[in-house]
């Protein structure tokens, strides 16, 4: 079940041992399409198949919400694309050319006839219009990005007023054997292509989740959905 931002006690803004600011070994975006070279091949057969629960929740999710026009940013291989329904347009867009490249194959061997484009770009900094589009979706992005709140600005932007952002994302727990082994991996980001210490403060000021949603996804609640209005 979805609840209010401030119902989620275990995810605070900040954090013990770690600043707000982001995470301990930030990745830049050089190091991201370095990562993704690596993991392209892998990916559907490692992180693909323990993030399914969440990825098809989170598209569930866009399926429901009302407009056509959708931005998935981080598309990576294209794993969500074919969950959309057929009245959703969609926009793929990513910073690594061979998880595009096995996206595109994707909506080729599948003949998807509702994807509208699978664009090499920046989430930070897209060429979009503002308010092109009625709903974006970021899966597993938000602790890869280099600076998750111009992440999240730029999804503002090109997002119409009262349309819909979505992310779907692990988020470091506080305390506990978990907040151990998160701290513990933090160092490797590079290698892994994420951040184990991301924190949900690290990409949303508080007054972003006041009008948001966070529900716990699948397998045991080990990512979260959150759902804003813009
Ligand atoms: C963990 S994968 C998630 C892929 C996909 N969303 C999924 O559900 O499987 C993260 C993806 O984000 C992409 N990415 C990272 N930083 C990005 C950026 N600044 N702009 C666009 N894509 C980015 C990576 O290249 C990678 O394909």
């Amino acid at each position: 079940m979805a609840e209010a931002y401030g119902a989620t006690k275990s995810l605070k803004l900040g954090g013990r041992g770690s600043s707000s600011l982001g995470p301990k070994a930030p990745m830049d975006s050089h190091a991201v399409q370095k990562a993704y070279h690596r993991w392209a091949g892998m990916y559907d057969y490692g992180f693909g198949v323990i993030s399914g629960a969440a990825r098809q929740g989170a598209v569930a999710a866009v399926n429901r919400t009302a407009g056509e026009n959708v931005l998935e940013v981080g598309v990576g291989t294209g794993l969500a694309l074919p969950l959309y329904t057929a009245d959703k347009r969609v926009t793929g867009i990513d910073l690594s050319a061979p998880m595009l490249e096995l996206a595109r194959e994707r909506v080729a061997d599948t003949g998807l006839r509702n994807i509208e484009a699978l664009l090499e770009m920046d989430a930070q900094a897209t060429s979009f219009a503002d308010g092109q589009f009625d709903i974006a979706v970021a899966m597993f992005v938000a602790s890869v990005v280099p600076n998750p709140r111009s992440l999240v600005a730029e999804l503002r932007r090109v997002v119409r007023p009262g349309g819909k952002i979505l992310f779907v994302n692990h988020f470091a727990v506080e305390r506990g054997p978990v907040w151990w082994v998160e701290r513990a991996l933090a160092p490797l980001s590079s290698v892994l292509g994420w951040h184990p210490d991301f924190r949900i403060g690290h990409m949303f000021a508080e007054t972003d989740l006041t009008a948001a949603t966070v529900k716990a996804m699948s397998p045991f609640g080990l990512f979260r959905l959150v759902e804003m209005q813009n």
